[in-house]
């Protein structure tokens, strides 16, 4: 059973193929991200799809994780064919859905040989959108998901591509709609740097967060289970524990699943088992940090979890070279916090958001490092330690 967002997908749907004047950036494309597990590609399937399929929208959706041997411009090319395909084929269910928007139902021909596209001396993905968009007098919207795996060279044929279709379709004033382009995703720093970085053809682009899911879900989540007879925290607890854990239902679900144990079933027990959920997972972030940076990895990992949140905290500089050789009892250069920096990068512990600027990618594993510092230097000062919240 789903969580239905509609208000998200409906709102979503509007500001890409109903923008305001000021909103028409979209159409240079659209990158959403947020941390694993927190339900990007069920809305995106179940939801947002529908919701654009409905007002009458080409939509094709392609997980560029779903063969990950397989070279992401040729697993959109795929897609495209396939959709095309059944635009082509008379009384296919696809046309039938279109019949609506003025099409009939004896199925589209294009002026050119679908096996070709792609290939050397055939229609190109920007020709062919372009005469899509023409024969069916309609948006086009390509939704790609786990778009970071396009970020290095592997990809850049795939975004090269996408960037020209973009370009053929909304460039052309006489066009009978638009190609929009939305790539998601949780590796923030490489999809910051393919909205951002000149060298990416998709520079320009939109990025947000995608929207976790809100309270309603938690309650919705209490109610199905409210049926089944399973003890239950309050709502309020259940959604404090949710935000904990970073938004994931799965480790909502298994916080409930603990609590059934629990000796007395109180909310302060609930919060408990969410906070010990939440450390374990910071803890799993902080040892992949020293298993690909060894020590050094982990001391660069905790000065950006201890440094302010907007990734201003210098990492290269004097004083934190002198940090790192102080912790580690050995001189460290620049060169070597450069690497270890990348390699952190590279497995999405830590995000670049600017120039010299780094965050934790996850932002709950940040705010459980800080929660956690903060309850050890309380307990070294013999102060009290209970939360606000928690009852003794
Ligand atoms: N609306 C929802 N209602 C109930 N459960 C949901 C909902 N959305 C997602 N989930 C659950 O959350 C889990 C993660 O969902 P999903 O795979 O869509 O996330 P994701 O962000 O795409 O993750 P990844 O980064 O691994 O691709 C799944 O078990 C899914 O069933
Ligand atoms: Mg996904």
């Amino acid at each position: 059973m789903l969580f239905p967002r509609p208000d998200y997908a409906k709102a979503l749907a509007d500001q890409l193929l109903s923008p305001s004047g000021l909103h028409t950036s979209v159409r240079s494309g659209v990158f959403l991200s947020n941390i694993r597990r927190v339900g990007k590609s069920t809305f995106l399937r179940n939801e947002l799809v529908p919701e654009l399929r409905q007002r009458g929208a080409i939509v094709i959706y392609v997980d560029l994780w779903a063969n990950v041997n397989r070279a992401p411009l040729d697993l959109v090319l795929e897609a495209v064919r396939a959709q095309l395909r059944e635009l082509q084929t008379p009384g296919s269910g696809l046309l039938k859905r279109l019949k609506g928007m003025g099409l009939g139902a004896a199925g589209l021909t294009f002026n050119f040989q679908l096996d070709t596209l792609g290939q050397p001396g055939g229609v190109t993905l920007a020709q062919a959108m372009h005469e899509l968009v023409q024969k069916a007098r309609t948006d086009v919207v390509l939704i790609v998901d786990e778009v970071q795996q396009a970020a290095g060279p592997a990809g850049h044929a795939l975004m090269a591509a996408l960037k020209a279709a973009r370009d053929a379709v909304n460039g052309d004033p006489e066009a009978k709609g638009h190609f929009l382009f939305i790539g998601t995703g949780s590796h923030r720093s490489l999809m910051n740097d393919m909205a951002t970085k000149p060298s990416h053809p998709f520079k320009g682009a939109v990025t947000a967060p995608f929207e976790p899911l809100p309270q309603d879900y938690v309650a919705w989540k209490l109610d199905q289970l409210a049926a089944d007879g399973v003890r239950l925290p309050s709502l309020e607890a259940a959604w404090r524990g949710f935000q904990t854990l970073g938004h994931r239902p799965e480790e909502l679900e298994r916080a409930l699943g603990q609590f059934q144990a629990a000796p007395q079933g109180s909310d302060a027990e609930f919060d408990l088992i969410c906070a010990t959920l939440a450390y374990a997972a910071a803890d799993m972030e902080f040892a992949r940090a020293g298993e690909i940076g060894g020590e050094l990895g982990e001391l660069v990992f905790a000065r950006i979890a201890d440094g302010p949140e907007d990734g201003t905290r210098e990492l290269y500089g004097q004083a934190a070279l002198a940090d790192y050789t102080a912790a580690q009892g050995l001189p460290v250069e620049v060169k070597q916090v450069q690497t270890t920096v990348d390699g952190l990068v590279a497995a999405n512990l830590i995000a670049r958001i600017g120039h010299g600027r780094f965050i934790i990618s996850d932002p709950y594993v940040r705010g459980i490092w800080r929660q956690r510092k903060a309850l050890t230097q309380a307990l070294r000062a013999g102060k009290p330690v209970l939360d606000a919240g928690e009852k003794p």
